[in-house]
């Protein structure tokens, strides 16, 4: 796995009584120690993200942390670093974001990750790719072999106009692989019809399952791309620079 040559760090003792969510404020409380005063801070998306910009705003409280901006990845962080009293700009005015601490779908041996369950990914895209440092938090449940490999999906992100047909035609490019493309749906509220789930930007979302390994994943993202009807998929490819993983056998951090 990822975390075979990993030295484990800060927690001697392992963490097997913990639950899933105590471990991903582990991890990224981890994260966080990266943090320094003045940096700009790209903040992630998630359950696991979440934490981190908790501590991040609880370091400002206490004034262990001061001229922090933070790049929030969604509006729902948005709303969430607002709420916590964090200083926010964007790319247009901080072009060069210092480091950025986000989650991941998951992460294979390589530090590729899959990202956009939440529906965050091309800004998250977008930030995390304009970061000096992006540090990946994750619980060991995210540890894949493949991409792909958990059964889970590779999100997609396209235009609403025809998005049947690219569907389609993404279906097809992975029809090798056992993929089914599905057009990702909101359950309607008080039992109404479910709707195609909006992005932050207006667009929808394609969730790519995938029974096999897609094999070369540049190859992949090349293809994807390629078509019109397609704004951005959740494959991050070489864009960690560090994993932190908090599991049974306690923290690991490792760089790629
Ligand atoms: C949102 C993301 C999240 O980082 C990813 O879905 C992981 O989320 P969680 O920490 O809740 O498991 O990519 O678009």
């Amino acid at each position: 796995t990822a975390t075979e040559d990993s030295a484990v760090v800060n927690s001697p003792a392992p963490l097997s009584n913990l639950t899933q969510e105590e471990l991903k404020k582990i991890a990224a409380y981890k994260a966080v120690e990266f943090v320094e005063s003045g940096m700009v801070i790209g903040l992630g998306t998630g359950s696991t993200a979440k934490h981190a910009v908790a501590r991040i705003s609880e370091l400002l409280q206490e004034g262990k942390l001061k001229d922090i901006i933070g790049i929030p990845t969604s509006t729902t962080t948005h709303e969430q670093a607002v709420s916590l009293g964090i200083p926010l700009s964007d790319l247009d005015s901080h072009p060069v974001v210092d480091l950025s601490i986000d989650g991941a779908d998951e992460v294979d041996p390589a530090l590729n990750l899959v990202k956009g369950r939440g529906g965050s990914l091309l800004r998250e895209k977008m930030i995390e790719g304009a970061s000096k440092k992006f540090v990946v938090i994750v619980d060991e449940s995210k540890l894949v072999k493949y991409i792909g490999g958990s059964g889970l999906a590779v999100p997609v992100e396209v235009v609403p106009f025809c998005c049947d047909f690219t569907r389609g035609k993404l279906e097809e490019l992975f029809r090798e692989a056992g993929c089914v493309a599905k057009l990702r749906m909101k359950i309607g509220s008080n039992g109404g019809d479910a709707t195609p789930a909006v992005t932050d930007n207006g667009n929808y979302v394609v969730d790519l399952y995938l029974e096999r390994d897609i094999g070369d994943l540049e190859v992949a993202s090349e293809a994807i791309l390629r078509f019109p009807g397609v704004v951005e998929h959740g494959m991050f490819l070489g864009m960690a620079t560090t994993l932190i993983v908090a599991g049974k056998f306690g923290v690991t951090v490792k760089d790629r």
